[in-house]
């Protein structure tokens, strides 16, 4: 079932399941290892005619193949039919490691370059993927410059991810913040206290990232299958002694998706879906396989009775 919920007070109507590029990056430093464009093609059509209304990429993501990728799988599909979301910010370091850069004319610089590589004239939502720690460019002059892009018609609406409290009160001075990007999950609350309630009540927008923790809470991750240069190699989530007890999560999970003819991962989504300040989950595929059944998470409605029955779940292994 398609369900859409719109992107905060002004933005457009995503499905509340979005695909997730990333991993078509295929490999650099933070790459899933080997990847075929031609599988991640598949998987992005195959979302698409599932409903799936939008993809987040990212210029880092395998320094603009995950956006290449994109740009090449939607040739020939009407703009109408799917957003594009993609983020500014991070830029090659020493070596192969990403770094911090969001100096005005770095961003028109990344966004130029990123619609090279989408083989498009304009960016549906345009992000900034971190805050930059590297140049120490006030957020304000970064933001303004997000601002004029908009003006300029380059970029439909402006966003931020891994942001706080505070940087979003400082942009919003300057123009409304469209939408959020935060990690999300079962396993990653912290947003809960503070940034969810701000979002709501400005209404910015809020589409989560990692809603299956990366594949962990997917129902079927196990070490064997990640690549020896996948990032979760050098993760702790993926590590003893929290691996044992997030699989161990993902077993008191089963049943309760089982009894609805669920699997975990559509659990897991329906479950970041289920608060009211989240717009839409961006759930990350592989392969048109695993699209197909993360799309089974829409139009799913947690009832208060199985989100206490997870809260339980969570509490016996925490
Ligand atoms: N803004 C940010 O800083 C940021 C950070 C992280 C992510 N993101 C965005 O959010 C998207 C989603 O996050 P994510 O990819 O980290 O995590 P996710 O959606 O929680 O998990 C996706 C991964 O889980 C596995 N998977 C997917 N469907 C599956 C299925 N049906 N059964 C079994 N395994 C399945 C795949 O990896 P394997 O098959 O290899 O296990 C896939 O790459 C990213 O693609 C990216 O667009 C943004």
């Amino acid at each position: 079932m398609i369900e859409k919920r719109k992107l905060g007070k002004q933005g457009p109507e995503l499905t509340t399941v979005g695909f997730g590029a990333w991993a078509a990056g295929g490999p650099w430093h933070f790459g899933w290892g080997p990847q075929d464009d031609s599988e991640s093609m598949a998987a992005i059509h195959r979302a698409i005619e599932l409903g799936v209304n939008w993809i987040d990429t990212a210029a880092v993501y395998g320094w603009g193949h995950s956006e290449e990728v994109v740009g090449k799988a939607l040739e020939g599909i009407s703009r109408d039919e799917v957003y594009v979301a993609t983020k500014c910010g991070r830029v090659k370091g020493d070596g192969d490691v990403p770094e911090g850069d969001l100096r005005p004319e770095s961003i028109r610089r990344q966004l130029e370059a990123s619609l090279r590589n989408l083989r498009m004239d304009t960016v549906d939502l345009y992000q900034i993927h971190w805050p930059d720690t590297t140049t120490g460019t006030p957020i304000e002059e970064s933001w303004a410059a997000m601002a004029r892009l908009q003006d300029e018609g380059k970029v439909r609406w402006i966003g931020v991810s891994n942001f706080d409290v505070s940087l979003m009160e400082r942009c919003e001075a300057i123009r409304h913040v469209d939408s959020l990007q935060p990690p999300y999950s079962l396993l990653r609350r912290e947003i809960e206290a503070e940034i969810l309630p701000w979002c709501l009540h400005n209404g910015t927008g809020v589409v989560c990232y990692s809603p299956m923790q990366a594949g962990i809470l997917s129902g079927s991750f196990s070490l064997d299958r990640v690549a020896p240069d996948d990032w979760r190699r050098r993760n702790p989530i993926y590590q003893e002694p929290a691996l044992s007890r997030n699989l161990a999560f993902v077993e008191r999970l089963r049943p309760i998706a089982a009894r609805y003819g669920k699997t975990v991962g559509q659990l897991a989504v329906a479950w970041v879906l289920a608060n009211p300040a989240v717009t839409s989950a961006i759930v990350g595929a592989r392969r048109p396989a695993q699209v197909e059944q993360n799309v089974g998470a829409m139009g799913w409605t947690l009832s208060d009775d199985i989100l206490k029955e997870i809260d339980e779940a969570y509490a016996a292994t925490a």
